[in-house]
């Protein structure tokens, strides 16, 4: 079947969808994007992803063209159509195509899409494969909580990561670690959870927030707060979070072994999995 993308308001064959040249998505990276992951073709955590996509778009004056509820029935329609699998949908907003000129149009009524694409199924919690970091500086501008598809810095971080024969980058501003090029971070240390607050310069991970969730309920101590990148690499374990990868374990960091244990980890990734499972039944 061919590859289908619902592009505002109409789902069409992927090969057939147009977009302006013209379109401020393509030449300023000026709207805002989702990951939402599909298990067994149901979306997970979908309210929390449209939440989030109205306030990144309200923090580059953009509305979302549907109400919450709406775009939540259209994508459900989409999903219907494109048929159940282990995937992600990427839904994308832009300001819409205008002649170029820095100032706003006046209103473009936006481009918004989705498209649905498979995923590799994870790997049972025991056997998630482990990851490696590199340092990188974070460049980035203070607005990380807005899910910009200006996406440079984090592209550029993450090829550098792979080119050292890493797996993700650590931005590290100020001797602090804040997140990862398309994932957040957390360390365990004397049996507490600490991960960088969300606001300038970290993404508020919808994965993040059902595990600070999670860990209230295991009872695990949750410390929000900067943390040194000389103590990050000390922590008894260090993981990394995104709606695509889940959790993945960090083995190794620059090039060196850091971790000692999985225990939290993998005690929070086995809740996680309890959480899918009991909302996309
Ligand atoms: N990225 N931080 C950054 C910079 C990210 O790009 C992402 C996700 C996260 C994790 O957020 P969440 O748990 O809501 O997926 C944190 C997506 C998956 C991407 O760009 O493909």
């Amino acid at each position: 079947m061919a590859e289908l993308i619902w592009l505002n308001g109409e789902i069409v064959p992927m090969s057939e969808a147009r977009i302006s040249v013209e379109d401020r998505g393509f030449q300023f990276a000026d709207g805002v994007y989702e990951v939402i992951r599909l298990y067994g073709g149901r979306p997970f955590t979908l309210i929390e992803h449209l939440q989030r996509l109205e306030k990144s778009a309200a923090g580059i004056e953009l509305a979302v063209p549907l109400a919450r509820m709406q775009l939540k029935s259209e994508i459900e329609r989409f999903l219907k159509q494109a048929g159940a699998f282990e995937g992600m949908i990427y839904l994308q907003l832009t300001r819409g195509h205008a002649p170029r000129n820095h100032l706003f149009p006046p209103s473009t009524g936006g481009t918004l899409l989705f498209y649905a694409r498979p995923l590799e199924a994870l790997a049972a919690v025991e056997q998630t494969p482990a990851a490696k970091l590199m340092t990188v500086a974070d460049e980035r501008w203070k607005r990380c909580w807005v899910k910009s598809i200006a996406l440079l810095p984090n592209v550029l971080a993450k090829n550098a990561a792979v080119a050292a024969g890493a797996d993700e980058a650590a931005f590290v501003d100020e001797g602090n670690v804040t997140e990862c090029a398309a994932s957040n971070f957390f360390a365990v240390t004397a049996g507490k959870l600490v991960t960088h607050p969300v606001g300038p310069k970290v993404l508020p991970g919808i994965t993040r927030a059902v595990l600070l969730e999670c860990a209230k309920e295991l009872g695990i101590p949750v410390e929000e707060r900067p943390m040194r990148i000389e103590q990050a690499q000390q922590a008894d374990e260090i993981f990394i979070t995104s709606t695509t990868r889940e959790i993945s374990p960090i083995s190794h960091w620059d090039g060196r072994p850091v971790g000692r244990s999985r225990a939290v980890t993998q005690r929070l990734h086995q809740a996680l999995r309890e959480r899918v499972a009991a909302e996309t039944r």
